[in-house]
């Protein structure tokens, strides 16, 4: 397990509204699951566990403390598979703030392994930079829509927005990603990951766009070819 990189204060749950858009109170009632991917401590899942007893899962690719009441599970998507098994349509929110699909270096399959996790009626919003994900040609997005439609039977959104850095507080272009609903594919994780490959094509880390005061870890923009 990788040690903990410098990275600045780890963000609350009022912060974590502003950046997904979403109404926690309103789409989390007492005893629903919200997986928390790259949840640090868990501050943003702890809160609402206070506020509302919801079930909070807490996955980080880094070993660190975990505050208490969390389901804590230390798991690097999209390689390790142990959430997909234990949470495959178990989750009433995923949420991914600056987390896997940020730090992964096939941001595609982070998104297929998230979708998975989806029960019905449930969504995940991801956070990441704007710049992370692009195609060759271009068409990233209407790809990626195609793609999670046929094959996941999935809604995704994109918006961009320009938000602040948390560190620094520079403008930060961000790009926020949603989907809905559960997979309706039979098809496992990695067989859905190879028809991911066959639409969008093979990732390739091109530059690096962020990485934490001690280097340790990088957020690398990444080419679909
Ligand atoms: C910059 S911190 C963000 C923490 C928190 N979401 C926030 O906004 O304050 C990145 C988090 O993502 C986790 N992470 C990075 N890559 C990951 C991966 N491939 N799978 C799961 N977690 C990952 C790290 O372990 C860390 O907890």
């Amino acid at each position: 397990m990788k040690t903990f990189p410098t990275w600045p204060n780890e963000r609350d749950l009022a912060r974590y509204a502003e950046l997904t858009q979403l109404d926690f109170d309103d789409c989390l009632a007492k005893g629903t699951t919200w997986i928390d991917v790259g949840c640090r401590t868990g501050k943003a899942l702890s809160q609402m566990f206070k506020k509302k007893k919801i079930v909070p899962v807490g996955v980080n690719a880094h070993q660190m403390k975990v505050r208490s009441g969390i389901h804590s599970v230390f798991a690097a998507l999209p390689e390790d598979s142990s959430v997909y098994q234990q949470y495959q349509r178990g989750a009433d929110l995923v949420t991914d703030i600056y987390g896997a699909v940020a730090y992964a270096d096939n941001p595609l399959n982070v998104l297929i392994y998230e979708a998975c996790l989806l029960k019905g009626k449930a969504q995940a919003v991801i956070i990441t930079l704007e710049e992370k994900i692009i195609s060759i040609d271009q068409e990233i997005f209407q790809q990626l829509k195609s793609f999670f439609k046929t094959v996941m039977g999935q809604s995704i959104k994109f918006k961009k927005f320009t938000t602040y850095s948390d560190n620094t507080k520079s403008p930060i272009k961000t790009l926020r990603i949603t989907i809905q609903g559960s997979c309706h594919s039979n098809l496992n994780l990695q067989d859905l990951f190879n028809e991911g490959k066959k639409h969008i094509g093979m990732a390739r880390k091109t530059k690096v766009l962020y990485q934490s005061r001690d280097a340790t870890a990088q957020i690398w923009q990444v080419v679909y070819e």
